[in-house]
């Protein structure tokens, strides 16, 4: 049998997904109750005041309006985020957006604030060169909490070696610095890193900003960013979002006078989304096994970029046994253009349908046209 769980709603909805690559040479997918589900479970924290979906993991305006019917509000790091989101609840999101921008030009911090969004700073530079532009506002400054981690370096965000965050041995300066342009602190905000997996984290994070927060005495928000990750095989066991809610309570039990925020992205939308595509050629050189498929990493960079696995079943011949290994490959002009390596399929042949599980994150936001080739449409069922 090749990789899947039985219990995956692509295996559920596989009809549905048949006939749609029957229109479509590849596309992606999103199964908007299965986002809907995944608010739900969030949502369901006592120990969160507030759920910022961050958009960056995925902008379609289907998957935007399915979260916020939910209740989910949104983390944007860009005007274009922003457009997107307002277009998406029809001009009524604005008290429901932050706005996080990272080494962004003055005028975008200037347009934020003519916009009337919170806005999230995140190193000091703003504060000493432009403070007329934050008098009497009110801020997040997003804080390095030095503690965090991550499914690959590249999404490491704390510590010297990454460009994010305030240092917490800048407290001093950033105390005098908000005096001085006559602005309040009203949040402190750290991400700690991506696809994490140990509930421990933003309780230990949530400590690391303690100290920042006491100092600024109209703190109401600890906002502990995103982050949450979810398993790479659909077999295993989901993120145990009990045990955040009891470390995050217990937090809140000794500091109640902060509300805790959460902005998560991938957790929220990754496992709903499927990359659909098909078998153009196969080949097997020296050993080596290749399927080719009619998509690579314009579509789908995350395992040249990160080595991330995604899940790959030949959706046309589910119940058949597995071949050899082979390495699945698409239409790029670049060695690294590997969805999948030593991956056990059935014998795949010409217009098979392939698909790429845990997709819906960071999936069709970081394609490109690499080569000219065309980004695959995004439908929702
Ligand atoms: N909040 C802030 C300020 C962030 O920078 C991020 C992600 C999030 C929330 C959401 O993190 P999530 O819950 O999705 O892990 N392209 C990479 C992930 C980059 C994440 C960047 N920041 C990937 O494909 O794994």
């Amino acid at each position: 049998m090749q990789e899947a769980n039985q219990k995956a709603w692509w295996l559920q909805k596989r009809a549905e997904l048949l006939e749609i690559a029957e229109r479509h040479l590849n596309a992606y997918v999103y199964d908007l109750d299965t986002i809907a589900a995944a608010a739900k479970r969030i949502l369901a924290m006592d120990s969160v005041s507030r759920v910022l979906y961050a958009v960056k993991a995925n902008f379609n305006v289907d998957v935007i309006r399915t979260l916020a019917d939910c209740g989910v509000d949104f983390d944007c790091v860009s005007p274009g985020e922003v457009e997107r989101v307002r277009e998406a609840l029809q001009d009524k999101g604005r008290g429901r957006i932050l706005f996080t921008p990272n080494f962004a030009p003055r005028a975008e911090y200037e347009w934020g604030i003519k916009e009337g969004l919170r806005v999230t700073l995140d190193n000091l530079y703003p504060l000493r060169a432009w403070p007329e532009l934050f008098a009497g506002q009110e801020l997040f400054i997003r804080m390095d909490p030095d503690r965090g981690g991550g499914h690959h370096d590249h999404v490491v965000t704390v510590g010297s070696r990454s460009k994010f965050g305030v240092s917490l041995a800048e407290i001093d300066e950033l105390v005098r610095l908000v005096d001085t342009a006559g602005a309040a602190v009203t949040g402190i905000h750290a991400h700690s890193g991506s696809g994490i997996l140990d509930p421990m984290n933003w309780q230990a994070v949530a400590e690391a900003l303690l100290g920042a927060a006491k100092r600024f005495p109209e703190v109401r928000v600890l906002d502990l960013g995103g982050g949450i990750g979810v398993p790479d095989r659909s077999g295993d066991a989901g993120f145990d979002v009990d045990a955040l809610d009891r470390r995050l309570a217990s937090f809140r039990e000794a500091h109640p006078e902060y509300e805790l925020w959460l902005e998560p992205g991938r957790y929220l939308v990754a496992v709903a989304g499927v990359l659909l595509t098909h078998v153009t050629q196969t080949k097997a050189k020296a050993g080596y096994r290749y399927v080719g498929v009619s998509t690579g990493i314009n579509s789908l960079i995350r395992p040249a970029l990160y080595n991330a696995w995604h899940e790959i079943v030949n959706l046309s011949r589910i119940d058949e046994p597995s071949g050899d290994p082979v390495t699945v490959v698409g239409p790029i002009c670049e060695s690294g253009d590997r969805l999948g390596t030593d991956r056990l399929l059935p014998t795949c042949h010409e217009n098979d349908v392939i698909l790429l599980a845990t997709a819906g994150a960071y999936g069709y936001v970081m394609s490109s046209r690499y080569n000219l080739r065309d980004i695959p449409p995004e439908i929702s069922i």
